[in-house]
């Protein structure tokens, strides 16, 4: 398998909104593979479907650390029902914002609903770090980065640092 290319800011296409799936079917399942091929590649802990261009809402993740004991999940047309609390993220991170790391004010809690890759209703009612990756995909899937949820200074520090970089290649 080959893994999906990774769009990076500033790519307009990360600023997309995704599109709900209404069709379950065997491509669909290829994009997935492939979704968690790249994701583990990377490796990240999450990944939507934006940021690899294709705007269908699909998120993959797994939280577990260790390689060995994978625990891939899929949420398609993902949706925050209810938001519960503060936490800060610390250093929070994205595939798609190369080579910086933030503090993100976040929700600590959230019930996430969706349906899973064969198409069945869930419900995730998650915490901490799990919340936190759970509000940054489902951020991704309506044309957000967590580098939008940081202070304009911050923001504009890195853009230019990342504009400087694109100039030199
Ligand atoms: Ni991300």
């Amino acid at each position: 398998m080959t893994p999906f290319q990774i769009y990076t800011y500033p790519d307009k296409r990360l600023k997309q909104r995704a599109k709900p799936v209404d069709n379950i079917d065997g491509a669909l399942q290829e994009i997935i593979d492939r979704m968690a091929f790249t994701m583990y590649q990377a490796p990240g802990v999450g990944l939507a479907a934006i940021q690899v261009g294709i705007d269908k809402s699909i998120m993959v993740y797994d939280v577990t650390a260790r390689e060995e004991k994978r625990d891939l999940h899929v949420i398609i047309n993902p949706k925050i029902l209810s938001c519960e609390g503060e936490t800060i993220s610390e250093n929070e991170g994205c595939l798609s914002v190369p080579d910086y790391r933030a503090d993100v004010k976040r929700a600590k809690s959230v019930l996430v609903e969706g349906f899973d890759r064969d198409g069945n209703p869930l419900r995730i009612d998650a915490e901490d770090f799990l919340a936190v990756v759970l509000q940054h995909e489902i951020d991704h899937l309506n044309g957000k980065l967590f580098i939008d949820r940081i202070s304009r200074l911050k923001r504009e520090l890195y853009k230019k640092r990342i504009l400087k970089q694109l100039k030199r290649k």
